[in-house]
């Protein structure tokens, strides 16, 4: 059967992601892949508990349809993380989503129209690519460097491209771990005011530092409505409970419930509950604590065994938290064909390409240093600096 896709599925891509991720199931393998958080840190035991005294306390209410907004005490919990960042929020200005996956999701459906221009980080986000992608977007990618986002080459972009959306991720950047400075983000903030554009400032990493100290979100500036901030307890307490937040002005949020009704009428009732409970009953900040020391300590010992192994004209971020870096490596090789040999010394990585909207870049890859022991670091990157060498050869170096 020859099936007629609609015109946009045209324009979709597979995330490389998740088809690198088959590869990780082969036996020996060591990947740096995934986006994965660390699974020992997932609070198995105390979700478990959480489960029981849902079902325990309110199980038909629980298992029952629910309202498209989210679970109110989980909605008032959430308000009340807002405000901790500095972030005037009640519960009214909170949706909860499926993940924070579908918050990228709802928030394109809401604001573009085929052709509509969004701008990003670049490298940005692939999975906002693909959500983005759905509602035929035409993407910009602005330049970055070590502090972020560069406002002038932003405002430049803004004026000749006439921008609907800006997408953003301040803290520890998927892929690259770069965190948007302080005084960037209000240059960022008021060009997007003065123009009149709105800010989708995605933040699942923020609570993951394990260096320096906290840089209050983008939303901290917001008084008139522009930024729609965007969470998740993925990263936190587990990403298999979907359950991720919207933090925006009430009228754009009427907009999301209604695009949310058509989509999934509401987030899994249970989860939300579940969430809500380990929210109340456990101290999500000391478990938050011990993921950002595990994670500080394999990042620690990524860098290092990065720089003993890897040959020069190789160089890579340090970034403050978060879950993975980002390796440049020199001009003329292609992280795409070192992959196929990675693959075959049984490492893995993604290479940058999908990062950027237009394919364009072949020299970087991002490692995740979250998800492998301190063992498989060490040897996952003794393999990637053989295949790092000889790459070089390739390009005469
Ligand atoms: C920048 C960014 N946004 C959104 C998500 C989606 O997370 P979730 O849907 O699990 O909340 C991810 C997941 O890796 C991410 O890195």
């Amino acid at each position: 059967m020859d099936y007629a896709l609609s015109r946009r599925m045209g324009q979709m891509r597979p995330s490389a992601v998740r088809q690198i991720l088959k590869v990780t199931e082969q036996p020996e393998m060591i990947s740096f892949a995934g986006g994965l958080p660390a699974p020992e840190c997932f609070p198995v035991a105390e979700i478990a508990q959480c489960a029981q005294r849902v079902l325990g306390e309110a199980g038909p209410q629980a298992l029952q349809y629910a309202v498209t907004e989210g679970f109110g005490p989980l909605r008032e919990k959430f308000a009340a993380e807002m405000q901790s960042r500095g972030v005037a929020c009640a519960a009214e200005n909170i949706l909860i989503t499926s993940g924070s996956q579908q918050a990228l999701d709802l928030i394109a459906k809401v604001l573009l129209d085929p052709g509509d221009c969004v701008l990003t980080e670049s490298p940005t986000y692939l999975a906002a690519i693909q959500a983005f992608q759905s509602y035929e977007a035409r993407f910009v990618s602005v330049r970055m460097d070590e502090w972020g986002l560069v406002p002038e080459a932003l405002e430049e972009a803004i004026r000749r491209e006439r921008p609907k959306l800006l997408y953003v991720i301040p803290n520890f950047q998927n892929p690259s771990g770069i965190t948007l400075a302080v005084e960037r983000r209000r240059a960022i903030y008021d060009l997007a005011l003065r123009h009149r554009i709105v800010i989708v400032e995605d933040d699942p990493y923020g609570k993951l530092r394990y260096r320096g100290t906290e840089i209050p979100p983008i939303a901290a500036m917001d008084q008139e409505g522009i930024v729609l901030y965007i969470s998740t307890v993925s990263k936190t307490i587990t990403p298999g409970l979907r359950v991720g937040w919207v933090a925006g002005h009430p009228t754009l949020l009427r907009s999301l419930v209604i695009a949310k009704q058509a989509a999934d009428l509401h987030t899994s009732n249970l989860d939300q509950r579940i969430v809500d409970r380990y929210l109340g009953d456990f101290d999500g900040e000391a478990h938050i604590g011990k993921i950002r020391t595990l994670y500080g300590v394999r990042f620690a010992l990524m860098e290092q065994c990065l720089t003993e192994a890897m040959p020069d004209g190789y160089s890579w971020t340090h970034p403050d938290g978060g879950m993975f870096l980002w390796v440049s490596a020199p001009e003329g090789v292609d992280a795409g064909a070192m992959l196929l040999q990675a693959i075959e010394r049984k490492v893995v990585f993604v290479p940058g390409r999908d990062f950027f909207p237009d394919s364009s870049d072949c020299r970087h890859f991002r490692l995740n240093f979250s998800n492998a022991t301190e063992e498989k670091i060490r040897v996952g990157i003794t393999r990637l600096a053989e295949v790092a060498r000889l790459a070089l050869q390739g390009v005469g170096g």
